[in-house]
């Protein structure tokens, strides 16, 4: 795992890793079996530092950590060698300025087909921001992050703290994706996409909350077709996304490499998209594009931190942002702002 140990302690004290991943049971606990495991992770967490959430399901984990990177790194080289499970697969790994579960050394959920012991999130006293919860879940695991910064501006605005906010309300929200993920309501893809949602949404909280605007324009992105193409619906949805998450956005149909070049050498962006058509899988597309990445890069002087690219080719796993020398490839459009935003400081701890 990489966690940047180094850059993080030197540059912001406070930065946590974040790492989410899935794996399989060997065999399936039993109740006493899961609980032990569970009773030992939370004392050795609390020792680290580390938080998070376990879910554990017919056989499968799916288990969110966060913490100082050290920490982070020593809880996580001990899961990897763990017999009782296997196929571990990494979801989401990134830097984040605060937790999400901080009240949490490691929350459990469990269920199998017969359900024995589960933590719900109606089992917790209603508040009075509980009524948000059910909603707000689903805006975060619709990938809907303009909706979810439009609810949390307008409550923060009607009074509410920012410990209100984090504590009643967005914490709840990620025990309330945990219980649709355990009903088969969502996929751990949403779930992850929705985790990370929460993590910027509780992040612009804190930081926004004196000035009573959330997530303010903290970066900029420049939104392009791919040059010669001519399709740009998915670059206008971003458009909307991105504006309404705070970005400053800029938008360009260039004809050529050269002109989307000058666009980027011109401006100073944090990041690009460039998007092939979301109708057409033109395969030949793909060099012109690669060569788009190589000159957009040449151009950006080495302040452009992301690359992303997106179109049906990417949407269909045809190609991969390896295939163009792209940072990132958009499956769909939701929750772009937020992985790029991920990627972005990630990009930027390296740096
Ligand atoms: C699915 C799963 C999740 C686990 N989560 C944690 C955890 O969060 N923290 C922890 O210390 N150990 C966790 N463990 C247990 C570790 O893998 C390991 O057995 C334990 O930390 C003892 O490690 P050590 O033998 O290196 O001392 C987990 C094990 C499994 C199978």
């Amino acid at each position: 795992m990489q966690l940047h140990t180094g850059s993080v302690s030197t540059n912001s004290a406070s930065w946590i890793g974040c790492l989410t991943y899935q794996s399989r049971a060997v065999l399936r606990p039993s109740e006493s079996e899961l609980e032990q495991l569970v009773a030992h992770a939370r004392q050795r967490n609390r020792s680290l530092g580390v938080t998070g959430m376990l879910l554990y399901e017919n056989g499968r984990f799916l288990q969110t950590l966060e913490g100082p990177p050290d920490g982070l790194a020593t809880v996580w080289s001990s899961i990897q060698c763990d017999k009782r499970h296997r196929d571990i697969e990494i979801l989401t790994e990134h830097m984040v300025s605060g937790r999400l579960f901080s009240d949490w050394d490691l929350l459990l959920y469990s269920r199998e087909d017969n359900p024995r012991r589960t933590t719900r999130a109606s089992d917790l006293a209603p508040h009075a921001l509980a009524h948000y919860v059910p909603g707000l879940a689903q805006l975060a695991l619709a990938g809907d992050d303009a909706r979810i910064n439009a609810q949390l501006a307008s409550i923060a605005e009607q009074g509410w703290s920012a410990d209100d906010i984090l504590s009643h309300l967005i914490e709840p929200v990620a025990r309330a994706m945990g219980d649709a993920w355990l009903a088969d309501q969502c996929c751990e893809f949403d779930l992850t996409i929705g985790i990370s949602m929460l993590q910027l949404a509780g992040h612009a909280v804190r930081t926004h909350a004196c000035t009573g605007t959330l997530r303010r324009s903290r970066y900029s992105i420049l939104l392009a077709t791919a040059p010669g193409e001519s399709h740009m619906l998915s670059t206008a949805m971003l458009a909307d996304q991105f504006t309404d998450a705070g970005w400053q956005v800029e938008m360009a149909f260039p004809e050529t490499k050269e002109a989307l070049a000058n666009q980027i050498a011109a401006q100073g962006h944090d990041a690009v998209d460039i998007a092939l058509s979301d109708a057409l899988t033109r395969q030949r597309a793909l060099v012109k594009l690669r060569e788009a990445v190589e000159a957009s890069r040449k151009a950006s002087s080495g302040h452009l931190v992301v690359v992303s690219v997106g179109g049906r080719l990417f949407a269909e796993a045809t190609a991969s942002a390896a295939t163009v020398g792209a940072d990132h490839a958009r499956r769909n459009v939701g929750g772009t702002s937020v992985r790029l935003a991920q990627l972005i400081r990630q990009g930027r701890t390296l740096q």
